[in-house]
């Protein structure tokens, strides 16, 4: 087989046999394939698509690459959930110990960020000493011992995606159905759980831009996850401004926490219960209420305000922290977390209402403070970052806040500064802010 003539194949949009997806996809995984080879068949799958048969194949051939978990080690129905990428997103940090709390066991694989989106292991290691690295028998342990535990993408398990996914992130080939779908399925397929909660995002700050999109991923995913025998719930959710006010690592973690305290913006923490409630109700724990009448997800966001309200899910964090090496004083001390040297307030020139806050624009921002990568092999700044004070609807007076900058580096925060700036739109008329959750498949 020749490498070259795949990717003409690809480039001229014709159907790839089982045989010639293999071949590309364990060469680049063993090494004999070069980035620059598996860089131009990525980006003819992103210009020229992929057919269903095609992306199921890719999909199973990413999952057998590695190790497939059965979790046989972990009692209860196992429930993951996965976002397929937005900016401010720091749903899991939330979901995951109020699910945890509820007794749906959490064995969960994250992902780093991935071009202008952030990644929940990046997140999670802005908390000083925490663990997203663990053995599978270590990582079996930790579920049954605590109910939770989130690591990120380490062994042998899905090695291709870990690959093909670092290699999307810095060529400009994240924007595709077939690759997010392939990409996110093949990971949780070969982690083994028997329940899948997605998340997909819609709008400028996702990878899927319109709703007709996002509903062709979201049934993409399903479809797949079903053929294998899961139990799936996709959420379809809003990313036309960013989620929550924080965008940035440590920014972030601080303002799930938040959440978790019972605070926080409304919409992080609505998306986070109906998130909650669907695992919850997928982990078979929503089940017998007293009224059947009522849909398991409904009875699941319930369980899910419950574990919030009463502070359950916030010592779920705490006990989830301490337990993956991380100190748990940061629930009670922010400052604990890395802090940023430079900041920049910006403020706004005229009064009116604020019609868009564009998160695509805003996920630039916060990458070009130091909070993302722009080549694989950067570091990120975890205290960089922006935090808005305004969002699609707000009134705004001038000389009001609209957002803050944060960043360790003079040029970046003047680079984080502009782009934000430009993210903002306003107007004289009050918006409509947008509708969060779109639409849900069960
Ligand atoms: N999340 C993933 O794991 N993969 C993608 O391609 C996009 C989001």
């Amino acid at each position: 087989m020749n490498v070259v003539d795949i990717i003409t194949k690809k480039k001229n949009r014709e159907e790839l046999t089982r045989e010639e997806l293999e071949y590309m996809v364990k060469g680049f995984t063993d090494g004999s394939i070069p980035d620059y080879q598996m860089s131009a068949f990525l980006m003819a799958i992103v210009l020229q698509g992929m057919s269903r048969e095609n992306t199921v194949a890719l999909t199973e051939i990413m999952r057998d690459c590695g190790d497939v978990m059965a979790r046989s080690g972990i009692e209860g129905i196992k429930v993951d959930k996965h976002s397929t990428g937005g900016v401010g997103d720091k749903t899991t940090l939330i979901v995951a110990p109020i699910a945890a709390a509820a007794g749906v066991p959490i064995a969960k694989m994250s992902g780093r960020g991935l071009g202008f989106t952030g990644g929940t292991v990046d997140k999670m290691e802005s908390i000083p000493g925490f663990r997203t690295a663990m053995e599978k028998e270590e990582f079996i342990r930790a579920v049954n011992e605590r109910g939770i535990a989130v690591i990120g993408q380490t062994g042998n398990l899905a090695p291709a995606d870990k690959k093909i996914y670092a290699l999307r992130d810095v060529t400009g080939t994240t924007e595709s159905l077939a690759l997010i779908t392939s990409s996110i399925m093949s990971k949780k397929l070969a982690a083994g759980s028997d329940a899948i909660v997605l998340d997909v995002k819609c709008g400028s700050g996702a990878f899927m831009k319109t709703l007709p999109d996002a509903e062709e991923l979201a049934e993409s995913m399903v479809d797949i996850g079903r053929a294998s025998g899961k139990n799936m719930i996709a959420i379809i959710s809003d990313m036309s401004q960013p989620l929550g006010n924080a965008v940035g690592n440590a920014l972030e973690v601080q303002e799930a926490m938040d959440v978790l305290k019972g605070a926080g913006p409304e919409d992080i923490r609505e998306l986070s219960l109906n998130l909650a409630g669907a695992m919850i109700a997928a982990g078979g724990i929503a089940d017998g209420g007293a009224d059947e009448s009522e849909p398991s997800v409904m009875r699941g966001i319930r369980l899910a305000e419950e574990m919030l309200n009463s502070g359950r899910a916030l010592e779920k964090f705490r006990e989830f922290v301490e337990g993956q090496g991380g100190n748990p004083e940061i629930i009670n001390d922010y400052r604990l977390m890395a802090q940023p040297s430079r900041s920049m307030e910006v403020r706004a020139d005229e009064s009116g209402y604020v019609t868009k806050v564009d998160a695509l624009k805003i996920g630039l921002a916060s990458q070009h403070t130091g909070a993302g990568r722009e080549k694989k092999e950067d570091s990120i700044d975890m205290s960089a970052g922006i935090v808005l004070n305004k969002k699609v609807g707000d009134e705004v007076m001038e000389g009001e806040l609209l957002f803050t900058a944060y960043a360790n580096d003079a040029d970046k925060l003047a680079k984080g500064v502009e782009e934000a700036k430009a993210a903002f739109e306003f107007g004289k008329i009050k918006a409509e802010r947008p509708s969060l959750i779109k639409r849900v498949i069960e």
